[in-house]
């Protein structure tokens, strides 16, 4: 009796996954509102009182630094009657968080300080009137949100994701020190794309040779489209003659203190689920946030982190050039795919090739059938 060969193609997600406002809704539920979450990095909280807003699932979330240095996380909804507390994507609230509805006041630590006529209320106990908490955790300077009510430990979630990328060898990714790093540039775009389209994308190179002329030229591995599937745990070396990850190729920053000579001149880049995309670079590390806003749309903000020295003593233009132009032309493919995921071409989804297969079809849709508890059907 022989065996039947494994089918050459796997297929992709149905159209109806990446357009239907059920299924967004259901995701926003099963996973956004269920899992660890990306929201900010620590340093864009770097004192007491200022905060940054996240959207997390169906929540506004605030972020905020307390006087004491703890980050915490709270719903932005004052307890009165609702109001959004704090309406700008980042600030500085002072030394409390005031509503500017009636002028309820909470303490940085979420808890109410003073509301006005107390003295009519007095017989009501502030304890119980407190802003809601959600979870937060930190990992290497990037911090994490989670509406669960009992989070697995924020480090299990993230290991298990960096390990399968970087083959266990976690002191690969601490030599990076991401926790000492500073924006040097950031850059906000908006996709008229699906989120899983995006993440797909940033999950192959199979595409590379045809829209990264640049990319290519950098990192020949990623034209090679007959190399295995799956990831190199070594990471993608430069081209001869490019020294550094940048548009001219020339190495004008100083290298990322502790790094080793396996580390000089390659690229490491991994989905960290369910919103957060992370590159490893020889003198910086970029860090992608996705926020999905409807079935059809979704934000990405990108950071370029380097040492504060190199921020403060070097012009990064030319090595934030060359990720701006990859994320310009992986945006414009994604958003020629979106208008047909509701094709009747796309009915029954797309094909993953054999070079796909591992990453997005085993990898990442193991993980969105789990999460989304599917079982095999889709
Ligand atoms: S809604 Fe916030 S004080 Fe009234
Ligand atoms: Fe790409």
């Amino acid at each position: 009796m022989t065996t039947a060969p494994p089918p050459v193609f796997l297929p992709t997600l149905p159209g109806r996954y990446y357009t239907d406002q059920d299924v967004f809704d259901a995701e926003q539920r099963s996973i956004f509102s269920r899992q660890w979450v990306y929201a900010c990095r620590a340093q864009d909280v770097p004192a007491p009182g200022r905060f940054v807003r996240v959207t997390v699932g169906a929540e506004n979330v605030l972020v905020v630094r307390g006087h004491d240095g703890v980050l915490r996380a709270f719903l932005n909804v004052c307890r009165h009657r609702g109001a959004t507390l704090c309406a700008a994507e980042s600030g500085e609230v002072g030394r409390s968080i005031r509503c500017p509805y009636h002028a309820w006041s909470y303490r940085l630590d979420g808890s109410l300080r003073s509301a006005p006529n107390w003295s009519t209320m007095a017989a009501a106990d502030k304890a119980d009137l407190g802003l809601n908490p959600v979870h937060l955790a930190e990992f290497h300077g990037l911090v994490w949100v989670s509406l669960a009510d009992r989070p697995p430990p924020l480090a299990d979630h993230l290991w298990a994701q960096l390990d399968y990328r970087l083959g266990a060898d976690r002191a690969k990714f601490e030599r990076y020190r991401l926790a000492d790093l500073v924006a040097g540039h950031r850059t906000d775009y908006t996709v008229a794309a699906n989120w899983k389209i995006i993440q797909e994308n940033f999950q192959e190179c199979y595409h590379c040779a045809t829209i990264h002329p640049e990319l290519v030229d950098t990192i020949p591995q990623f034209r090679d489209i007959s190399r295995l599937p799956g990831y190199v745990a070594d990471g993608y070396a430069f081209a001869d003659g490019k020294a550094s990850f940048s548009v001219t190729g020339q190495a004008l920053l100083p290298p990322l203190p502790g790094l080793t000579e396996a580390d000089e001149r390659r690229y490491y880049g991994m989905v960290l689920r369910p919103n957060c995309f992370l590159s490893l670079l020889p003198d910086h590390v970029i860090v992608h946030r996705f926020q999905p806003v409807a079935p059809d749309l979704t934000t990405v903000t990108c950071e370029w982190l380097f040492p504060p020295e190199t921020v403060a003593g070097y012009d990064v233009a030319d090595t934030v050039e060359l990720f701006h132009l990859v994320n310009e032309q992986d945006f414009a493919a994604t958003e020629a795919c979106q208008p047909n995921m509701k094709s009747r071409s796309y009915a029954r989804g797309g094909i993953l090739v054999p070079l796909e297969q591992e990453i997005i079809g085993r990898w990442y849709y193991d993980w969105y059938r789990a999460a989304m508890d599917l079982g095999e059907h889709l």
